[in-house]
């Protein structure tokens, strides 16, 4: 295929030239990153010709955002990841200010389609901008695309009445009943966010079907990166909400990620909403993406990072951003169930575990260390009638830094901070997660690679992302408890 142009071209070249001197030691060990430049949300993710391909928003030259490309990984495995590339770059008039988020389906002819929103700026008269965004495919063989001819797909002609042109993006294709499908962000005329619909014959001529779900100015403002898909007996819908007001535990303010559970009414196209949950509550995660595995698993990926402090960065890096160990999604008791994908346990070497300990002040154990882990951690009371005030987990520790994670059974709560992180900039470092309640019982498992934390609560009925930046130095664990607790852990090296 010859489609390769000069935008692309030159992107690729920059890959050529930058991406062979970086030094492995500098990136995470098992969580995708763009290797140089800047990433976000995670696009096209997707089974095609029985591998797993990944594509990302990518500005390749800076650790900055800046114009939209689309970067390309793919794995088989979900840890392994081969680097391709750069795929799609902003250079037709349709998408000349950017390749924005979108999705990717293997079509039944062999071939990989790829929907994504194209940006168009114009300046007006009185010296405003005004952008344009519009749904557009490119189509290609797993490393080339081509963009369609007759993009854009989807237009502001076709949004419904009171629908927006200017906040319009991130179309996410599925395959269901013999039409494709997809769903689209876009901001009501409430100036909120809602999810509308499309659907096809074909994956290329599309025609709107509904609206999916509306804000009502109830989470946030617009909603981005929509996934709507069936997993156990319900029907979910991820969206990633900007400008939200915090409530309660539940929802932190400003962007963040919610996940609506309910029932799809598959002839009305709209979803009839159970329950509303956040789906991390970490500090650093935003716009997943799922897809179905090969052997029938829903996964989901996501950029580990937050917009609001992604401008604090650490100063040499040659990248900034990543995605989260993807997880394997289902649902229980009604809620979303999160947990790391089973091909990490590949990456386990040397396993350390101790059982019943006993910890009141804080202690470390013999052995249970390290910056490359997956360890587990099953803490109780120590006794039936005494339950601890907290139960703290000290790790990445040298000294006086260090990042923690404390369990208060009172209030049924995880606090994570990582203010004594080593960090140099005043971000966001602390957030609390709401557990179920369970006098003192509960079990942590903890995944960490060089720059990250990922917490999963009793087997993944909560998850929390943290990116951390403490050096690799600081390796020490320590476990700490006022009043007594009892634990078991389990934890082993990760090695890639
Ligand atoms: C979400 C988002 C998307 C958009 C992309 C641009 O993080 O704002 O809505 O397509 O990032 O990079």
């Amino acid at each position: 295929m010859n489609m390769i142009n000069d935008s692309l071209r030159k992107a690729r070249e920059f890959e050529n030239t930058y991406l062979p001197n970086v030094n492995r030691d500098e990136l995470p060990e098992f969580h995708v990153t763009g290797g140089i430049g800047w990433i976000n949300d995670p696009n096209g993710f997707s089974v095609y010709k029985n591998e797993y391909h990944l594509f990302f928003q990518y500005h390749p030259y800076d650790v900055t955002w800046g114009p939209m490309h689309w970067g390309h990984v793919k794995t088989s495995d979900f840890i392994h990841w081969e680097r391709l590339p750069a795929a799609i770059a902003p250079d037709e008039e349709y998408d000349k200010d950017g390749c924005f988020s979108g999705s990717a389906i293997e079509l039944p002819d062999g071939r990989h389609l790829l929907m994504y929103t194209g940006v168009r700026n114009e300046r007006r008269k009185d010296g405003q901008v005004e952008t344009f965004q519009t749904q557009c495919i490119a189509v290609g063989d797993g490393v080339d695309y081509e963009k369609y001819e007759h993009n854009p797909v989807i237009t502001g002609e076709d949004v419904p009445a009171g629908a927006d042109v200017h906040d319009f993006r991130d179309p996410k294709i599925r395959f269901e009943d013999g039409k494709y499908y997809a769903v689209v962000g876009n901001r009501p005329a409430d100036g909120s966010g809602s999810i509308i619909q499309y659907e096809s014959e074909d994956g290329f001529e599309w025609n709107f079907t509904s609206v999916v779900a509306m804000c009502h100015n109830q989470f946030g403002k617009m909603w981005e990166c929509p996934d709507l898909f069936r997993l156990d007996d319900k029907d979910v819908l991820l969206t990633s909400v900007q400008e939200m007001t915090a409530m309660g535990e539940e929802f932190h303010p400003g962007n963040t990620t919610i996940c609506l559970i309910g029932c799809y009414d598959r002839e009305k196209h709209h979803l009839v909403r159970e329950a509303v949950q956040a789906v991390d509550y970490g500090t650093d995660f935003y716009a997943p993406q799922t897809l179905l595995s090969l052997d029938g698993r829903r996964v989901m990926i996501a950029w580990m990072q937050s917009w609001e402090s992604s401008g604090s960065k650490k100063a040499g890096l040659p990248f900034l951003g990543q995605m989260i160990l993807p997880r394997e999604l289902s649902i229980r008791d009604g809620r979303l169930i999160q947990n790391p994908v089973r091909e990490l346990e590949q990456l386990r070497g040397t396993k350390i575990s101790y059982r019943n300990v006993m910890i009141c002040g804080e202690t470390t154990l013999q052995g249970i260390d390290g910056r490359f882990i997956d360890m587990t951690v099953n803490i109780r009371p120590a006794s039936e009638d005494s339950v601890f005030r907290y139960f703290k987990l000290n790790v990445a520790k040298d000294g006086e830094i260090s990042t923690m994670i404390r369990y208060k059974p009172e209030n049924n709560t995880i606090r994570v901070d990582r203010t004594y992180s080593g960090f140099p900039h005043d971000i966001v470092n602390a957030r609390t997660v709401p557990v179920r309640p369970n006098q003192g019982v509960i079990k942590l498992r903890l995944i960490m690679d060089r720059y990250s934390l990922e917490l999963f609560v009793n087997d993944g009925e909560q998850a929390a992302s943290f990116v951390l930046y403490t050096p690799v130095s600081a390796s020490a664990i320590s476990f700490e408890a006022e009043g007594t607790a009892m634990l078991d852990v389990e934890k082993y090296d990760l090695q890639l």
